[in-house]
């Protein structure tokens, strides 16, 4: 899997889909350039999730925020103070590497069976990864930990190694680690690491001019939540989407573009109402059960239904770019909730080195729009007038029901302190005013790791004998149409021919108003259907003398479109050719 990585990057280099930034004074560690090819997919991407997500529905707006915000914003949100990673620094190395990579190899007992790992991936492997490279491997992250955990007792004072036991083989695979718990080790102390960047606004430069360069793009949306609910007329369900660059100082970015230290995001946050509100509507709050209609939202849905809803949205979006057949659905576990998360599922997607997190969709409750209220002291309720005219009909037993129903549900969580009794009658009299902080559901995707997954989708290698014998390696990208950078080649059929090459022109500018197309007229046809495979372009477009009319007058403006997949080809009319190749292509 290493070689297949190495070819991808190798090609993805050699025909201008991702360059390493500043290669020519040593590259910079997690940061990455888009060549034309790159810029040209990256783009795609992005005009597919923006129209799928916003463009195509009524219930979605857009925003594009500044990257700087007021520092304020990230103390509110808890990035400050929580948004850290824990590491350690090795003495012999001095390599830095994420704390919990580490505590996988602290003497304890790793054992695997088959079954449980995910498609692809054996702990073995995984293990010897991180021992080799100290480096992080999302999917088992938590699943280490919770091994760690369960052996913690029996692994105890045990020597300092770590037995892989790989159960598909039959064999006992052993690795001795170099790490000494007792001493300290070759591993300092762990501590957090603040993932922000930070960087200074105004001109003294001292620490009070100290912001940061988001570390997502959530948070803007949160803070320009009312300004955009007061200026669009829209009701809650309604949703901002956005994208845009997000940074974070990698402990150890790695896997080509998939952990970098720049990179960008594709993010909606969906408000919702509370289900109290809901029920308070509808006289009933739907709830997900396996096999619910989640294709049209429904007035009575609470939360739960709407998070299955958008993982079932992004699931359709994937499907649309051809990585359909690859994902996967880590849901967490409550134990893996952040405090202020009500559920949250990670959609995965088989990579080269391993099957790994493509996009988060979390249930978020109010957290963020309170956090924000709480510290800026500024408002971010809405009223909502169906809910005031619904209240208005409740009986003070039926309100009193509500209040020691959610009373109940307080006492009962699991994480974070429950609300006081009083400030829940205080929540509940503002809300049967009409008036609540809405909650949020939050599908967040990364722009480079689909460009990756779409990629390394799409790679494909075969093997091919000429006629004298010799042996050529074919690759071919198959990706899909509407992503494809490069949407149509057109080819004349001799450079040589002007007539030829004056129709190739004419078919070039007809088309190129329309989608990216390439005008190749170097070479083979062979060799120039080749070149546009190994970038994944889905057509190609030949003038040959047919076109002219030479073999008769029935074949006069008409071309060859060839299909990459399927080799296929067939005639089409020039005047037919935009009308069947548009809807292919977007
Ligand atoms: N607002 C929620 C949020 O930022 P996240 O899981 O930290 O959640 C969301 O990030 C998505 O952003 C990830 O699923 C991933 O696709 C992308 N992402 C996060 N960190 C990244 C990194 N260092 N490099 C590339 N993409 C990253």
């Amino acid at each position: 899997q290493t070689a297949l990585m190495e070819k991808i990057v190798s090609l993805c280099k050699r025909r201008g889909f991702i360059f390493q930034s500043s290669e020519i004074y040593g590259g910079c560690g997690g940061i990455w350039d888009y060549g034309p090819l790159g810029a040209e997919l990256k783009r795609n991407l992005r005009t597919a999730w923006w129209n799928t997500m916003t463009r195509e529905r009524e219930d979605v707006l857009g925003l594009d925020a500044c990257i700087l915000m007021n520092p304020a914003i990230w103390k509110a949100s808890g990035h400050v103070d929580t948004f850290a990673d824990l590491m350690r620094e090795c003495s012999l190395t001095n390599k830095r590497v994420r704390a919990d990579h580490v505590e996988a190899q602290a003497g304890t007992v790793l054992t695997y069976t088959g079954a449980q790992a995910p498609n692809g991936w054996r702990w073995d492997r995984a293990i010897s990864a991180l021992l080799k490279n100290g480096e992080h491997i999302e999917s088992f992250r938590k699943r280490i930990r919770t091994l760690i955990a369960q052996n913690a007792g029996e692994s105890a004072g045990k020597p300092e190694e770590i037995e892989l036991l790989n159960e598909t083989k039959g064999e006992t695979l052993e690795k001795t680690v170099d790490f000494h718990p007792e001493t300290g080790g070759a591993l300092g102390e762990a501590r957090p690491f603040n993932l922000m960047l930070k960087t200074y606004l105004g001109p003294t430069a001292t620490e009070a001019d100290v912001t940061y360069l988001r570390p997502e793009t959530a948070q803007a949306i949160f803070a320009q939540f009312k300004n955009v609910f007061d200026s669009s007329r829209v009701k809650v369900p309604f949703g901002i989407g956005q994208i845009g660059k997000a940074f974070r100082n990698e402990v150890t970015p790695k896997n080509f573009t998939f952990r970098s230290r720049e990179f960008e995001q594709m993010e909606l946050e969906f408000f919702i109402k509370p289900d109290e509100a809901v029920e308070i509507i509808s006289g009933e709050v739907a709830k997900w059960s396996e096999g619910a209609d989640l294709s049209e939202p429904q007035p009575n849905w609470g939360w739960e239904l709407w998070h299955r809803y958008w993982v079932d949205q992004r699931t359709k979006f994937y499907e649309g770019i051809g990585l359909g057949d690859v994902l996967e659905y880590y849901w967490q576990t409550p134990e893996d909730l952040a405090h202020y998360a009500r559920a949250c599922v990670d959609i995965l997607c088989e990579f080269p080195f391993g099957t790994e997190e493509l996009e988060g969709i979390a249930a978020r409750g109010d957290f963020d729009l309170s956090a924000h209220q709480t510290a800026s002291t500024k408002s971010q309720e809405i009223f909502d007038e169906e809910l005031k005219n619904a209240a208005v009909k409740l009986t003070d037993e039926q309100k009193e029901a509500l209040i020691q129903k959610r009373l109940a549900a307080e006492a009962a969580k699991v994480k974070g302190a429950p609300m006081p009794e009083a400030a829940v009658r205080a929540w509940f009299e503002r809300l049967f005013k009409g008036n609540y902080v809405p909650h949020v559901i939050e599908p967040s995707a990364g722009l480079d790791r689909m460009a990756l997954a779409v990629i390394a989708k799409a790679f494909n290698e075969t093997e091919k004998v000429d006629e004298k014998g010799k042996k050529e390696t074919i690759t071919v990208l198959r990706l899909h149409p509407r992503v494809a950078p490069i949407k149509v080649g057109v080819f004349p059929l001799l450079k040589n021919k002007p007539e030829l090459v004056a129709k190739a022109r004419e078919v070039y500018a007809l088309l190129k108003k329309h989608m990216n197309c390439f005008y190749d007229e170097t070479a083979s046809i062979g060799r120039r259907y080749a070149r546009q495979d190994e970038v994944g372009t889905p057509y190609g477009v030949t003038i040959d003398f047919d076109t002219l009319g030479e073999k008769g007058p029935e074949l006069l403006d008409t071309v060859t479109l060839r299909h990459r997949d399927s080799n296929e080809q067939e005639r089409v009319k020039i005047s037919d050719l935009l009308g069947k190749l548009l809807p292919l292509v977007s």
